[in-house]
């Protein structure tokens, strides 16, 4: 055989590989789904909980950091107030308006230190009653 018919037939073979993809499903625009864990919805994009607030929230924290910032900690609502003042200190962040409130409440709602559904996507509640016994 000669070089030029190896050489054809290589180009076939790696011509044949590139133009094969499987086709994937086309699930149209992207629309920020929910998902539900358990009773608490939880937003796909930012994983910060569902609630007619979160908008808000989102247009206010999320522009210069990750969520991640945010679902890392549980302060009461006079530490969100203090961290939101810092960041305009420090960081830039501007005069929230109006919509101090609306993101306060719901910070204090749900990253509250003892928040119901926060709770749920953080840690469990501390044990009570424990029966501690001596190991032999
Ligand atoms: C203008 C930019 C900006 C915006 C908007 C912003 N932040 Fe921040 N934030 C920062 C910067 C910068 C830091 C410091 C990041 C670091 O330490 O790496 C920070 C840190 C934080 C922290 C961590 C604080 C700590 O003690 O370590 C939290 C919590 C936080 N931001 C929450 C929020 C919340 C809630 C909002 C909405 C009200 C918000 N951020 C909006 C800039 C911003």
């Amino acid at each position: 055989m000669k070089i030029i018919n190896i050489v054809f037939w290589i180009g076939c073979v790696l011509i044949g590989m590139a133009s094969f993809r499987p086709s994937l499903p086309d699930n149209g625009p992207y629309v920020s789904p929910s998902v539900s864990a358990d009773t608490v919805k939880i937003d796909a994009e930012t994983g910060l909980i569902n609630d007619p607030n979160l908008m808000m929230v989102k247009s206010q924290c999320t522009a210069c950091h990750s969520s991640k910032l945010i679902l890392q900690h549980r302060f009461t609502r006079a530490g969100w107030l203090e961290r939101i003042r810092w960041m305009q200190k420090y960081h830039k962040l501007w005069d929230l308006g109006e919509s101090e409130k609306v993101v306060l409440d719901y910070l204090e709602k749900h990253y509250g230190p003892q928040s119901g559904e926060a709770k749920a996507a953080f840690r469990r509640a501390p044990l009570k009653k424990i029966q501690w016994y001596k190991l032999d």
